[in-house]
C-alpha cells in the first residue's frame, strides 16, 4: 500500500497528489510516469511523475479525472492509501542543449512538460513555455512553469487570461517574429500535438511529443501502447513515451484511443452510481 501525503485540487477536475514512493523518488529521471492500481480490484493506468522529493520520499503526480480511475484517484485525501505504484517506466526525455527551447503544454499536457521543462533549463537552454487551457479557470502551473521559463506565455481558448487563442497560434506567432527555434516539446490532447507538429514541419524543427496510447502493464510485453512511427510499430511504454512528432501517425494513435469508448463509459457511471449509493447510506 503507498500512503498520500497531500492531495489538493489545482483547478477544477485536476488534482496534485504527493504519494509516499521512496524508491521511485530516488530514481526517477523527467519524462518517466509509474502505472497505478487505485484499489486491489481496479485497472493500471498510465501517470506521469511531476516531480519527486528524494529527501522525503515521495513522487508528485497532476491528475485529471477522466473516466472511473482517475475520478476514484482524484477522490482520495491525504491519509489515505492506493494499492500499487510501479516505476520508473518509459524512456527518460532525451535532454541536451539545443538552443532555445520550447515547451508546449495543453490542459494536463502542462504537468506533463513540467519537469522536461526544468530538465531543459537546467542542461543551459533558453526555455519558452507555452501553456494553454480552455479558459482562465483551468490554468495550471503558472507559477511553476514561469520560474522555470525564461519566457512563458498562456493562452486560453476563450480569451479569459494570457494570449487569446490556441497554443499552435502563439507558436506560429513566435517563428513568424524571426525567432531562431531549436527545439519543441508538445504535450496536450492528440488534436493538439498533431497540429503543433504541423506548424513545425515546414520549418524543419526538431519536434518531440509525448504518446498517451492506452497502456496494460507498461512494461513492453502487452503490446496495448503500440504506435505506428516511421511506419514501424513502437511500444509507447518502453521505446517512448517521447517520439519525434514529424513521424507518428496520429490518426492511428486517435483512433485505437477510442477503441474502448463503451466499456470506459459504462465503468465510470457505474463508479457514479455506486459513490451515489454509498452517500445515501
Ligand atoms: C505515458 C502516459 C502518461 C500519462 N500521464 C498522465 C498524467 O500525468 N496525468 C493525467 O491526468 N493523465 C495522464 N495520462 C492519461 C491517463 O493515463 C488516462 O487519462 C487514464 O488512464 C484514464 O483512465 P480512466 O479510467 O480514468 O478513464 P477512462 O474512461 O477509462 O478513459 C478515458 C480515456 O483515457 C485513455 N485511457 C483509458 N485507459 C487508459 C490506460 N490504461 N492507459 C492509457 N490511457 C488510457 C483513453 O484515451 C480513454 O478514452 C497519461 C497517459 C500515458 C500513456
Ligand atoms: S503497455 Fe503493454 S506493451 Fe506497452
Amino acid at each position: 500500500m503507498y500512503r498520500i501525503v497531500s492531495a489538493l485540487f489545482l483547478a477544477e477536475n485536476i488534482k496534485k497528489i504527493e504519494i509516499e514512493a521512496p524508491r521511485i523518488a530516488k530514481k526517477r529521471k523527467a519524462g518517466q510516469f509509474v502505472m497505478i492500481r487505485v484499489g486491489e480490484s481496479g485497472e493500471r493506468i498510465p501517470l506521469t511523475i511531476a516531480g519527486s522529493d528524494p529527501e522525503k520520499g515521495t513522487i508528485t503526480i497532476i491528475v485529471q479525472g477522466m473516466g472511473k480511475s482517475t475520478k476514484e484517484l482524484n477522490s482520495k485525501e491525504a491519509g489515505d492509501t492506493i494499492s500499487d505504484v510501479v516505476g520508473p517506466l518509459g524512456a527518460p526525455s532525451h535532454i541536451e542543449k539545443f538552443g532555445t527551447a520550447v515547451s508546449v503544454g495543453g490542459g494536463v499536457g502542462t504537468a506533463i512538460a513540467y519537469p522536461t521543462a526544468v530538465a531543459l533549463k537546467e542542461a543551459g537552454n533558453y526555455v519558452i513555455t507555452i501553456n494553454g487551457a480552455r479558459s482562465k479557470d483551468l490554468v495550471i502551473l503558472e507559477k511553476e512553469m514561469t520560474a522555470v521559463s525564461d519566457e512563458a506565455y498562456i493562452t486560453t481558448d476563450d480569451g479569459s487570461y494570457g494570449f487569446h487563442g490556441f497554443v499552435t497560434q502563439k507558436l506560429q506567432e513566435l517563428i513568424d517574429s524571426g525567432r531562431t527555434i531549436d527545439y519543441v516539446l508538445a504535450i496536450g490532447p492528440i488534436p493538439m500535438m498533431r497540429a503543433i507538429a504541423e506548424v513545425t514541419r515546414p520549418y524543419k524543427i526538431k519536434t518531440v511529443v509525448s504518446l498517451n496510447p492506452i497502456m496494460v502493464d507498461g512494461t513492453g510485453m502487452c503490446g496495448g501502447c503500440r504506435v505506428s512511427v516511421d511506419n514501424q510499430i513502437k511500444f509507447a511504454c518502453v521505446d517512448g513515451p517521447e517520439f519525434d512528432a514529424h513521424l507518428v501517425d496520429f490518426k492511428n494513435l486517435s483512433d485505437r484511443n477510442k477503441i474502448y469508448q463503451t466499456e470506459e463509459k459504462q465503468s465510470s457511471e457505474s463508479w457514479l452510481h455506486e459513490c451515489k449509493l454509498l452517500k445515501t447510506v
